[in-house]
C-alpha cells in the first residue's frame, strides 16, 4: 500500500524494532463495536487514533483467529480466518490498513505448540485412529496401564494429557482444548511457513510467538512430574529445548524474503537471560519478552541487576533489550507493585488481602517513567497508560480462565488484568460498548480511570505516558545507552544520552543536581526540587 505523506517519518525507519514502543492490544477488552460485550477488530480500528496520539509505533494484537475460546483465543481452529465474534477478514484487513495510515505498524499473535482441538487437524486426528499420519502432527501416545504416558502437569492445573475413546492419550501442555503439535513433524512446520506467508502478505509487520519455548519436547517425553514454575524449569523436558532454534532459523529466512524489516517476538518464560539470548541471535527471532524486568521486585538493587545484566545478555547476540510490566497473563504493574517486594500472585481475589491502590499507582508511574527512559523497546499493555489497576473483586463465578477450573478453584488466574477498558466516564460499559455489556464487569472505580477523564489532565497517567513517549522520541532515547551514577543507596540514577533519570526507592526524599531541568516527573516533587519516595524524574543537565 502506498503511504500517504502525512504518515510520521518514524514510520519508516529501519529495523524500527530495535528501539519500538509496541501496544499490546487485547481484542476481547478494548473496545466492542457491536454491543456484544465483546471488543472486536472494528472497535479497534475505530480507537487507532488513541495509539496514534499516545505515540507508540505499533499495535501486537493479541489472537482474533477462529477459535471456542477454550483459552480466550489461544486455541486456534483456523489460523487464516477472523473469529466471527470479533469481525471478518476484511475487518482485519481494514484494521491493518488503516494503522499503516496513521504510522502504527502490526504485530499480530503466532500459536505454534498448539492448535484448537477444533482445528480441522484435530478432527481428522481423531477420526483416522492410532498410527495413523494424522495422529503424527500431534503427541499422541498409549498410555501406561491405565494411566497417562507420564506425569507431565498442566501449566493450567491438572494432568497434561487427555483420553481419547480409542484409549490413547494426547499431550496439552496447557487447556485439554490446547492439543501440542508434534514438531517434528515436516508437515507441520511447512504449514507454519505457510501461515506465515499468508500473514505477511495480508500486510502484517510481524509475528509474537507464543511460547516459542515450548515447540519441541526432548526425545522420549521423559518423567517431569513437578508443578509449573515451582521446580527447576531449567531442566524441564518440554521447555526450552535446543531443537527450538532450528524452527525460528527457517522462519525468520521466510521473513527475510519481505520487504519492510518484519519482525519476530519470542514469548519465552526462559531463565537465565543468557538462555533467553539465544532466541535473538542474528539468524532467529528480532526480540524476546524479558520477563525478568517484569517479575523484578521493586527495589534498586534487583531492577539494576535485571537491567545490567539484559543489556550485556543482548548486546552479546547483538539484539535490542526489551522491557515489559504488564501483558494479559499477569496482575497488572498498578496492583502488583503494592504487593509485598517480589510477588507476582496469579490472579487476586475478593478474600484476598487487598494491595494499596494508591501505592500502587504511584509505583506504577514510577516503575514505567523508568522503563519508557531505557534503550531498547518497550512493551505497553492496553489500559496501563490509564494506570489501570487489577480487578481484585471479580466474583469468582464469572470468572472464564481455564486456569480457575483446572486447579478446582485454587488459582483465580487472569481474568482480573483482562477487564473491558473505560473509554468514556459517562458512558454505557464506560465507552467499551454501545449497549453497556461487558463479557466481564468493569469496576467502579473505572470510571475515575477514563480516558476522556484523563485527557488533558496535566497529572494523569496518561499525559504522563504521552509525554514520556514524546520526549523518547525526541531525544532518542530507545537507541541510547544505560551509564549508571552511582549515589543514594536506595535510588536507581542512570543517563541515557542528554538525560539523567532518578528513580527514589528509599524513604529519605533525593535533591536533584543544582541547574537540572526537570523534563518529566512520575509524581509531585517536593521543595527544593527533591525526589521523594516512589518516584522516577528525567532531567536535564
Ligand atoms: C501464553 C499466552 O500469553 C497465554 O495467554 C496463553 O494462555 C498461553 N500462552 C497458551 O497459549
Amino acid at each position: 500500500m502506498s503511504q500517504p505523506s502525512s504518515v510520521p517519518d518514524h514510520a519508516d525507519a529501519p529495523e524500527w524494532w530495535r528501539s519500538a514502543v509496541i501496544y499490546q492490544v487485547y481484542p476481547r477488552s478494548f473496545a466492542d463495536s457491536d454491543g456484544d460485550g465483546i471488543g472486536d477488530l472494528p472497535g479497534i480500528t475505530a480507537r487507532l487514533q488513541h495509539l496514534a496520539d499516545l505515540g507508540v509505533d505499533a499495535l501486537w494484537l493479541s489472537p482474533f483467529y477462529v477459535s471456542p475460546m477454550a483459552d480466550a483465543g489461544y486455541d486456534v481452529a483456523d489460523y487464516r480466518d477472523v473469529d466471527p465474534i470479533f469481525g471478518t477478514l476484511a475487518d482485519a484487513e481494514k484494521m491493518i490498513a488503516e494503522a499503516k495510515e496513521l504510522g502504527l505498524r502490526v504485530i499480530v499473535d503466532l500459536v505454534p505448540n498448539h492448535t484448537s482441538d477444533a482445528h480441522a487437524w484435530f478432527r481428522a486426528a481423531l477420526a483416522a485412529g492410532p498410527g495413523s499420519p494424522e495422529r503424527a502432527r500431534y503427541l499422541f501416545r498409549d498410555g501406561v496401564g491405565d494411566g497417562p504416558p507420564n506425569g507431565w502437569r498442566s501449566v493450567f492445573g491438572g494432568p497434561a494429557w487427555t483420553r481419547v475413546p480409542d484409549g490413547q492419550w494426547y499431550l496439552h501442555l496447557f487447556d485439554s482444548g490446547q492439543p501440542d503439535l508434534d514438531w517434528s513433524n515436516p508437515e507441520v512446520r511447512e504449514e507454519f511457513h505457510d501461515i506465515l506467508r499468508t500473514w505477511l502478505d495480508r500486510g502484517v509487520d510481524g509475528f509474537r510467538v507464543d511460547v516459542a519455548n515450548a515447540l519441541v519436547k526432548a526425545d522420549g517425553l521423559p518423567e517431569w512430574e513437578h508443578e509449573h514454575g515451582t521446580v527447576d524449569a531449567e531442566h524441564a523436558p518440554m521447555w526450552d529445548q535446543d531443537g527450538v532454534h532450528e524452527i525460528y532459523r527457517g522462519w525468520r529466512a521466510v521473513l527475510d524474503t519481505y520487504d519492510g524489516d518484519r519482525m519476530l517476538v519470542a514469548e519465552a518464560w526462559v531463565e537465565p537471560i543468557e538462555r533467553l539470548a539465544r532466541y535473538v541471535r542474528p539468524d532467529e527471532m528480532h526480540q524476546a519478552f524479558n520477563f525478568d524486568f517484569l517479575k523484578a521486585a521493586w527495589r534498586s538493587a534487583d531492577l539494576r541487576r535485571v537491567v545490567t545484566t539484559s543489556l550485556a545478555a543482548n548486546d552479546a547476540v547483538g539484539a535490542p533489550t526489551t522491557w515489559v510490566l504488564s501483558n494479559h497473563d499477569v496482575v497488572r504493574h498498578a496492583t502488583r507493585l503494592a504487593l509485598p517486594a517480589g510477588e507476582n500472585p496469579n490472579g487476586i481475589r475478593a478474600t484476598d488481602p487487598q494491595p494499596d491502590a494508591a501505592l500502587g499507582l504511584r509505583r506504577a508511574r514510577a516503575a514505567s517513567a523508568l522503563m519508557l527512559a531505557l534503550p531498547g523497546s518497550a512493551y505497553v499493555y492496553q489500559g496501563e497508560e490509564l494506570g489501570l489497576p487489577e480487578h481484585t473483586t471479580l466474583p469468582d463465578e464469572l470468572r472464564q480462565d481455564p486456569t480457575w477450573f483446572r486447579t478446582g478453584g485454587v488459582v483465580a488466574g487472569r481474568d482480573g488484568c483482562r477487564v473491558p477498558i473505560p473509554w468514556n466516564a459517562a458512558a454505557p460499559a464506560h465507552g467499551f460498548s454501545p449497549t453497556g455489556a461487558t463479557w466481564l464487569p468493569q469496576p467502579d472505580h473505572f470510571a475515575h480511570h477514563a480516558v476522556d477523564v484523563q485527557s488533558g489532565d496535566p497529572h494523569s497517567t496518561l499525559e504522563l505516558y504521552r509525554a514520556a513517549l514524546a520526549l523518547r522520541r525526541d531525544l532518542r532515547l530507545g537507541e541510547g545507552a544505560v551509564d549508571w551514577v552511582d549515589g543514594e543507596a536506595d535510588a536507581l540514577a542512570f543517563r541515557n544520552g542528554p538525560l539523567l533519570v532518578v528513580t527514589n526507592f528509599g524513604v529519605d526524599p533525593i535533591a536533584l543536581p543544582d541547574g537540572a531541568e526537570v523534563l518529566l516527573a512520575s509524581g509531585e516533587l517536593g521543595g527544593a526540587r527533591q525526589v521523594p519516595t516512589d518516584v522516577t524524574v528525567w532531567v536535564r543537565g
